[in-house]
């Protein structure tokens, strides 16, 4: 049982690689769930649905958000509508959308979860009960279930990899837009990762331009951040193998594209 899972895709760039690559990647790896955070891929901000079906054309299954999820006032017309999108679920109650998602992968049922952190972030609820909430639901009906943690700090993300070692299949960090290097297995077997990385633009800060970005720093003054449209580009992800009984991870990959790591086919 494989899980393919492809870290936010920022902007037209981002949304060019998933079309490009995810349809290679998913031959490459035969993925039975293809998870994508979408939380930037309207310009940098939120989604639309025309992007969203955009995404599910290239090979989504379930899309997850995060931070920027209200960002386009266009997911208010299609988030309750669509049965794949998860939004972080320690928004405040009565939030429109859902925060896990039961979806079917082959004979296999996979619950998604999306959260969002509190270290250096907006105020929101403690993603730890409301967690261990889900995981204790979705265990009634499934071992598999997968946790895109959107955080800023490692070391919160850390402490939710341990904290839910062994309570589920795996989680990934998403948000900071750089891949970290510590995929794992932890002792439990949970599969973990603390940033995926992010799918759009190659050249720039964290898919937005670095010329207004360094241009905040050295001036401190207030400055309009942009997405590019064109230049090099990124694919970051991650391939996950999980026991086709039990749910826990056999095997965590990252996949990271661009000109200087080139996609092959092996
Ligand atoms: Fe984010």
């Amino acid at each position: 049982m494989k899980l393919l899972f492809i870290g936010d895709v920022v902007g037209s760039m981002g949304r060019e690689m998933v079309e490009e690559f995810v349809p290679k990647l998913k031959e490459q790896h035969q993925p039975d769930l293809t998870i994508i955070n979408g939380e930037n891929a309207a310009s940098g901000r939120g989604i639309t649905e025309n992007i969203y079906r955009q995404l599910e054309d290239a090979g989504a299954d379930v899309i997850t958000m995060g931070n920027h999820t209200w960002d386009n006032r266009d997911i208010f017309q299609f988030i309750d509508k669509a049965s794949n999108i998860v939004r972080p679920a320690n928004f405040p109650q009565g939030t429109p959308g859902k925060g896990m998602v039961m979806i079917q992968a082959g004979s296999f049922e996979v619950a998604v979860i999306n959260l969002l952190g509190r270290t250096f972030m907006n105020p929101i609820d403690d993603p730890f009960p409301v967690v261990k909430k889900l995981v204790d639901e979705a265990k009634r009906h499934t071992p598999f279930i997968f946790v895109d943690f959107h955080g800023e700090a490692t070391s919160e993300k850390q402490a939710m990899g341990w904290f839910l070692d062994g309570k589920v299949s795996a989680v990934v960090g998403t948000h900071t837009h750089v891949q970290t290097a510590d995929e794992r297995i932890l002792p439990k077997g949970t599969a973990y990762q603390s940033d995926v990385g992010m799918t759009g633009p190659y050249d720039e800060i964290l898919g937005m331009e670095k010329e207004a970005v360094i241009k905040r720093f050295v001036t401190s003054l207030p400055v309009r951040f942009e997405v590019p449209k064109t230049g090099r580009k990124q694919l970051s992800g991650c391939v996950i193998e999980l026991d086709r009984k039990t749910g826990k991870a056999l095997s965590i990959k990252r996949i990271l594209i661009n000109e200087d790591l080139p996609f092959r086919l092996k």
